[in-house]
């Protein structure tokens, strides 16, 4: 469709809008994140906005005879029981396009960096359906994300959601920014949900950096937003992946932090009345992170490579939300505090990753070059108290050998600072160089 196509319908849809009666409803309640509206009639999902100065978004999250039951999507400060309320009779809408790319937007897809108003393409409903399982086009090909450690040892596949795991400091948004300027993917779509807005102008400004943002539209709802704010935010940011996804690109979708989005999801349940379950989490929660996550993936032309990060509360491995995400997600990475204590960055625990798809987007001699890497990583682990303390002996192990002489060479491969990308096809050499150092073969 044409710009000035698109344009004119959104013209006359807005023209359609305008000539229908509009009918002004009253807030019948407020008690805590609920919003009781009578007088006005909309279905579930429509947004309602309540109050005249300021108008605050609610969107519509139950109906029942008397009335509607939304949830306020701004701070509902000075908004009072008798306050109007307005139906705008659609549902959340999401800008997608070309003229997103380089800007950053709020949970609901309204730009918040000061550049003007929106080049927009066409309005699309924030609800999608995900394509069914049939119609999906196999994941055969490999993505680069410019991260030595991933391209080789786990690597992505283009529609691949993989999960990066870590407690809480040791290194996931950091490599999230890595991975946004080494990829090869031809547009970056970053959610940055429910964290402190601090970290989101060193993201947009130190990390991504102006080469970084043009090829990429970032949605952020930080941390004092409402809850349903920043779900949505984790939602629109998916539908504007998939809207480039069926205009055949290959699209990364990064997510900081999923685990914020599933506590947005918590908090949103427990305040419409769903009981909490495994530490405190409602059900919903569970069943929104696989309808979120589902999304992601191939379509039948184009894809969307999910990229989520995911907090491991005190370092702990079986937390619900891990737990969950690990089920669903097709690759986990998994980040290390104490590789991080030493200053090994990216701090990827190379032996507790894995890609499901790996072996299925490389060719043979590169899954080969990879295992080789990964036995000397593995003799060396095993070996880790025995050389902790001086007490290995040469000679009794050969992958354990090759590991302490080429210490050097396998970390200066492993770790990568976060100014340096490096493409995929040069990471493999160095890795085939490596491998062929003595004694890494291990006899082989
Ligand atoms: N590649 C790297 N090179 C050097 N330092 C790094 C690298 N990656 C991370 N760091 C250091 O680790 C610190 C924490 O990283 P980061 O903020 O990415 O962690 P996080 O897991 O996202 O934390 P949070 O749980 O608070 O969101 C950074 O401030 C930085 O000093
Ligand atoms: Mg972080």
């Amino acid at each position: 469709m044409t710009m000035t196509g698109s344009r004119m319908r959104l013209r006359l849809d807005s023209a359609r809008a305008a000539a229908r009666p509009e009918r002004v409803g009253v807030v019948t309640s407020i008690v805590g994140l609920g919003v009781e509206v009578s007088g006005v009639r909309a279905a579930i999902g429509d947004l309602i906005s309540i109050g005249d100065d300021p108008r605050i978004d609610a969107e519509v999250v139950a109906t029942t005879r008397e009335g509607l039951r939304c949830m306020p999507l701004g701070r509902l400060t000075g908004v009072n029981v008798g306050a109007p309320a307005r139906s705008s009779g659609a549902p959340l809408l999401v800008p997608t396009g070309g003229g997103l790319l380089g800007r950053v937007l709020d949970g609901l897809g309204r730009p918040i960096d000061g550049k003007g108003p929106l080049d927009i393409d066409t309005m699309v409903p924030l609800h999608n359906e995900t394509p069914s399982a049939m119609h999906r086009a196999r994941i055969d090909t490999a993505l680069q994300l410019g991260v030595r450690a991933l391209d080789t040892l786990t690597t992505v596949g283009k529609g691949q959601r993989l999960g990066l795991f870590a407690g809480s400091g040791v290194g996931k948004s950091s490599l999230l920014s890595m991975i946004a300027r080494g990829t090869d993917a031809q547009v970056s779509v970053i959610a940055l949900v429910g964290e402190r807005g601090r970290e989101v102008r060193e993201f947009l400004e130190d990390d991504l950096g102006p080469e970084g943002l043009a090829r990429s539209i970032v949605v952020v709802s930080t941390s004092d937003e409402p809850a349903l704010m920043r779900m949505r935010a984790a939602f629109v940011a998916t539908r504007i992946a998939e809207s480039f996804r069926d205009a055949g690109a290959d699209v990364m979708l990064m997510m900081d932090s999923l685990t914020r989005v599933a506590m947005a999801q918590r908090e949103i349940g427990l305040s419409v009345g769903e009981p909490p379950a495994t530490r405190g989490y409602p059900p919903s929660t569970f069943s929104v992170l696989a309808q979120l996550l589902e999304r992601a993936g191939t379509g039948r032309t184009g894809s969307v490579t999910g990229v989520y990060t995911v907090l491991v509360d005190g370092d702990d491995h079986n937390e619900p939300i891990a737990d969950s995400a690990r089920s669903i997600l097709d690759g986990h990475v998994v980040l290390d505090r104490k590789l991080a204590i030493v200053g090994h960055f990216p701090s990827i625990d190379v032996l507790g990753s894995i890609s499901r798809v790996a072996s299925r987007v490389n060719p043979p001699e590169r899954t080969a070059l990879a295992n080789f890497l990964r036995t000397v990583l593995a003799a060396r682990a095993s070996a880790k108290d025995l050389l902790d303390v001086g007490a290995y002996q040469p000679g009794t192990n050969p992958l354990v050998d090759a590991a302490v002489d080429h210490d050097g060479a396998i970390n200066s491969f492993l770790r990568q600072r976060m100014d340096d990308q490096t493409p995929a096809a040069e990471s493999w050499d160095r890795l085939s160089r490596l491998v062929a150092l003595p004694g890494m073969r291990g006899g082989h």
